[in-house]
C-alpha cells in the first residue's frame, strides 16, 4: 500500500493532537509516511507541535514529523491537506456570538449573522490554502473542516470551481454515533442513512441496518422523549450549552415528525428560546476558551515537558476518524458511503442545482459520486431556499465588496427579525472585523 503524506493546516487547532494520534492509530488502514503541521501563528502551533513530536516518536517513530509557518515547506510533497483554520481565532468567535446577541438575535459560530461574519473572514485564507496546494502539490486533495463550511464551500465553488477540495462536517456522524448507542449497536457504521440539506441545516429521511430494516422509528421514540440526550457521559458535545441543543431535537421533531433533525436547526426554528437562554456575557466561545483550549494546551505542554504522551489522546473521536476515513476512501478506492458538502447538480431534484448541499456520496480514488435524494417537501425546501440565499449573498458580498448584499444576506437569515436589526448588527460587525473583511461599498 502506498504511504501518505498529510499536512494539517491550522496546526494550532485544538483538534490537531487528536487527529495526529488517530492517524497513528490507523496506520494499517491508512499508512502514513509523513505528517506536517502548518499555521500562521507560530507560537500557538509550537505548543501543540512539540507534543505531537513526542506522540509520533512514541507511537510511530518511522513517520517523519515537522511543523512550519512557511507555505512552500508545508505544501510541498503532500497527498492530503486536512484544513481546520479558524480565521480570527476564538477572540473573533466571541465577537460573532456577542454582537448579534446584543440585539436579541442568535449568536452562534456558524449560524445567523455570526456565521456570516465568520464566512467573510474565512473565504480569503481558504482560497489562499487552495492556491498553495495547487502550486506545490497539485495532485493533493484538501479535506476541509474549516467553518463556516457552508459559506466556504459556496466560495470555493464560485472562485476555484475545479479545485480538489472536499468540504465536510462532523455533526451528522457525531449524532449518528449517539443514535447507534441509543440502539445499542456497535457503531454508527452498522447503520446506512439517507440525509439531505445544507451544512448545519439538514434532515435524515431514512436510517436502516445492514439488512435494510428500519431503525428510524426506534430512534424517533427516543428523540421524542429526550432529543439526542443520552446517558453516555463524556465528550465535546456533552457540555451544558451543547446539551441544550441535543435536547432541542425533541421540539424539532414535533415540528417535522417524518424526518430526524440536525441539532443546528434549533438556531433557526427555535431562535427566540435560544436567545432567552443565552448568557450575553458568557457564550460558547468563552466556554471553549476556558475548557477545551486550556485543557488541550495544558496537556500538550505537559507531554512535551515529560517526554511521554501515555494516557493522553488515546481515544479516537468521530471528528478525527471521519476525516481519515475520507482520506482512506480517496487513497485506496474504498467506495465508502459518506456525507459530503457538494454541488447539488440535480441530486435534490426540486432544488437549486448550484447550491452546495450535504448529501451521501460514494467516495473512491477519482473523488465522489453523489446519490440521488429526489424531490423534497415544501417545508424543508422553503427553509433551505431562504438559507442558501443567505449563504450565496454572503459570498457575492465578499466577491463584489458589496455592503448592500451583505445587508441582504443578514436580513435573509431566519434568525434575524428585520432589515433594521440586520443593519445594526452589520455595522457593528464591520467595526469588529476591520482587517479581516474586504472593504465594503
Ligand atoms: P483553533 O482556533 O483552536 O484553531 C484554528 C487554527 O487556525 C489556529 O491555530 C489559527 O492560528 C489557525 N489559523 C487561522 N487563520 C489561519 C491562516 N490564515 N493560515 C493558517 N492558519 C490559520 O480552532 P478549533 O476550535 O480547533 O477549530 C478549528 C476549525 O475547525 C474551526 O474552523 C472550526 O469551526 C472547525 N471545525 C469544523 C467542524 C466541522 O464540522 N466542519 C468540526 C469541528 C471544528
Ligand atoms: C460541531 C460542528 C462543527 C462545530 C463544532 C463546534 O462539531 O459540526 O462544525 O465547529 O461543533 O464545537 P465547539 O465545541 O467549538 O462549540
Ligand atoms: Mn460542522
Amino acid at each position: 500500500m502506498k504511504k501518505n503524506s498529510v499536512l494539517i493546516a491550522g496546526g494550532g487547532s485544538t483538534y490537531t493532537p487528536g487527529i495526529v494520534a488517530t492517524l497513528l492509530a490507523n496506520m494499517e488502514q491508512f499508512p502514513v509516511r509523513q505528517i506536517k503541521l502548518y499555521d500562521n501563528d507560530e507560537e500557538r502551533q509550537k505548543v501543540l507541535a512539540e507534543a505531537c513530536k513526542v506522540i509520533v516518536a512514541e507511537r510511530a517513530p518511522e513517520v517523519n514529523f515537522s511543523y512550519t509557518t512557511d507555505p512552500e515547506e508545508a505544501f510541498t510533497d503532500v497527498d492530503f491537506v486536512m484544513a481546520q483554520l479558524r480565521v480570527g481565532k476564538y477572540a473573533m468567535r466571541e465577537m460573532d456570538e456577542k454582537i448579534p446577541l446584543k440585539y436579541d438575535v442568535v449568536g452562534q459560530e456558524t449560524c445567523g449573522p455570526g456565521g456570516i461574519a465568520y464566512g467573510m473572514r474565512s473565504i480569503g485564507p481558504i482560497i489562499e490554502l487552495i492556491d498553495y496546494m495547487e502550486k506545490y502539490s497539485p495532485n493533493a486533495w484538501m479535506l476541509n473542516y474549516s467553518n463556516p463550511a457552508a459559506i466556504v464551500a459556496e466560495a470555493t465553488r464560485r472562485l476555484r470551481p475545479n479545485s480538489r477540495i472536499i468540504n465536510i462536517c462532523d455533526m451528522p456522524v457525531c449524532l449518528e454515533e449517539i443514535m447507534a448507542r441509543v440502539l445499542k449497536l456497535k457503531s454508527r457504521k452498522d447503520m446506512e442513512v439517507r440525509y439531505y440539506g445544507l451544512n448545519h441545516f439538514g434532515w435524515w429521511t431514512s436510517i436502516v441496518d445492514k439488512d435494510g430494516n428500519d431503525l428510524m422509528e426506534k430512534i424517533k421514540e427516543h428523540v421524542s422523549k429526550r432529543g439526542y440526550e443520552e446517558d453516555y457521559p463524556a465528550g465535546q458535545h456533552k457540555e451544558e450549552s451543547w446539551l441544550e441543543a441535543m435536547r432541542a431535537a425533541k421540539e424539532l421533531l414535533e415540528i417535522e415528525p417524518t424526518t430526524l433533525p440536525n441539532t443546528y436547526l434549533k438556531y433557526y426554528l427555535l431562535a427566540d428560546e435560544t436567545v432567552e437562554h443565552a448568557n450575553k456575557e458568557y457564550t460558547r466561545a468563552n466556554e471553549v476558551m476556558d475548557r477545551r483550549e486550556v485543557e488541550v494546551f495544558t496537556t500538550c505542554r505537559k507531554i512535551a515537558e515529560e517526554g511521554t504522551s501515555k494516557g493522553y489522546f488515546e481515544v479516537a473521536t468521530e471528528h478525527s476518524s471521519y476525516i481519515i476515513d475520507l482520506a482512506r476512501a480517496l487513497a485506496y478506492n474504498t467506495k465508502e458511503r459518506m456525507l459530503l458538502i457538494v454541488e447539488n447538480k440535480g441530486s435534490i431534484e426540486n432544488f437549486d442545482s448550484t447550491a452546495m448541499v450535504e448529501i451521501p456520496c460514494i467516495v473512491g480514488k477519482d473523488g465522489y459520486e453523489p446519490l440521488v435524494m429526489g424531490s423534497i417537501p415544501t417545508f424543508q425546501k422553503g427553509l433551505m431556499e431562504q438559507q442558501v440565499a443567505a449563504e450565496k449573498l454572503t459570498v457575492e458580498a465578499w466577491i463584489e465588496g458589496s455592503y448592500q448584499k451583505l445587508w441582504q444576506a443578514i436580513t435573509m437569515s431566519k434568525t434575524v427579525p428585520s432589515s433594521k436589526v440586520a443593519k445594526l448588527i452589520l455595522d457593528d460587525l464591520i467595526e469588529a472585523n476591520k482587517g479581516y473583511w474586504p472593504e465594503l461599498k
